[in-house]
């Protein structure tokens, strides 16, 4: 079932990365443009201090996908080799389907095999033990964990959960029990600041907004409903541009995954506060569609692209991309009158 339910999974975002729901806010985010802002290529640093013990030489991450079935394993490795190949950290799928069958340890511990020096998180979700979490940390011998939030997925998914109160206190139980950075993070609907700020009460190091843009897993688990009944749920929750602002000052520091689709999105969510940017669906296309050589093309593409607009737009670290100046139009305005963001 599991094995069956990860296949479903990247059939069907790779179907939305072909039929992609259009809107994106990070349109509406653009950078005012000084034209003596410039500074020289060769002082332009691409590491970033995401959190402690959280230190990245890049600041785009390949974010959590697969494991769990032969062909998702598959995915892993050729995942972690364009990791290897380009500095970039990764993470692993829900290890869930590990768990529950041992047998399937290689799908995931592939993503070391591969990639022996690289940053590594294992994923679980905010119902797995804190033995569970320290046998995924284990397995992979991973730098980081993180803790997926799906409530959106779960509930549009046949066999999901519907039952959530545990999930706070058991994130809070599991960051004090291991060893590594728990980053806690949305798998497309986003986190909003009252979140965020739960977050930072339950001791973890950081949380990856995880917005609407991109892969939409409501979508995804209604393509898995024959009748399609929960077509009312596709596009729930925030938007990445719309969480990043209104997780500022918050208290934790933030990544930034959910519809980056280029080098501008990375630039405008790491300008609007984030310390790295993931993608998946977009990746994991590339993958499928170009193999190896084509994500490790499109990683490398993205990277000196996001320095050549860090050197336009005089940035000498990403993080210095934090003080330009942006615009902000359209309906994240309005989000942001709302929601009483300055
Ligand atoms: C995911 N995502 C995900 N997230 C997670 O925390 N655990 C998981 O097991 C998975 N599985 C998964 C499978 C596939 C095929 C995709 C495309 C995505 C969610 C992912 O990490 C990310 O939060 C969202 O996909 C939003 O980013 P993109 O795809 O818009 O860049």
């Amino acid at each position: 079932m599991s094995a069956q339910r990860k296949d479903d999974h990247v059939r069907l975002a790779i179907e939305q990365q072909h039929v992609p729901l259009g809107g994106n806010q990070f349109d509406e985010v653009s950078f005012v443009h000084h034209a003596l802002a410039g500074i020289d290529r060769p002082e332009v640093s691409p590491a970033v201090s995401v959190a402690d013990g959280i230190a990245w030489p890049v600041p785009i991450y390949i974010n959590a996908m697969t494991g769990g079935s032969v062909k998702t394993g598959a995915i892993n490795r050729d995942l972690a080799t364009a990791a290897r190949e380009t500095g970039v950290p990764i993470a692993s799928g829900s290890m869930h389907a590990y768990f529950k069958d041992p047998s399937c340890a290689d799908t995931f511990r592939v993503l070391r095999r591969e990639n022996p020096r690289g940053f590594v998180m294992a994923n679980v979700n905010a119902t797995a033990s804190v033995a569970d979490a320290r046998r995924a940390i284990d397995l992979l011998e991973a730098d980081a964990l993180q803790i997926h939030l799906n409530t959106a997925q779960e509930t549009v998914m046949p066999e999901g959960d519907r039952s959530f109160s545990s999930w706070a206190p058991r994130i809070e139980e599991i960051a004090a029990a291991v060893e590594v950075p728990v980053i806690v993070k949305e798998v497309g609907n986003g986190l909003s600041r009252q979140t965020v700020l739960a977050l930072a009460d339950l001791g973890v190091r950081a949380a990856d907004v995880g917005g609407r843009g991109g892969t939409d897993f409501a979508r995804i688990e209604n393509g898995r409903r024959e009748a399609g009944e929960y077509a009312f749920m596709h596009g729930w929750g925030q938007s990445t541009a719309a969480c990043l602002l209104d997780a500022q000052d918050a208290g934790l520091p933030v990544l930034a995954s959910g519809g980056v689709r280029d080098p501008l999105d990375v630039a405008r969510a790491l300008a609007l506060g984030a310390g790295a940017v993931g993608s998946s669906g977009g990746f994991l296309r590339t993958l499928l569609d170009g193999g190896v050589p084509a994500l490790i093309g499109q990683i490398t593409a993205w990277l000196d692209q996001l320095a050549a607009l860090q050197t336009m737009l005089g940035a000498r670290t990403p993080a210095d991309l934090a003080r330009c100046d942006l615009l902000i139009s359209g309906s994240l305005r309005d989000f942001c009158a709302d929601r009483g963001i300055p």
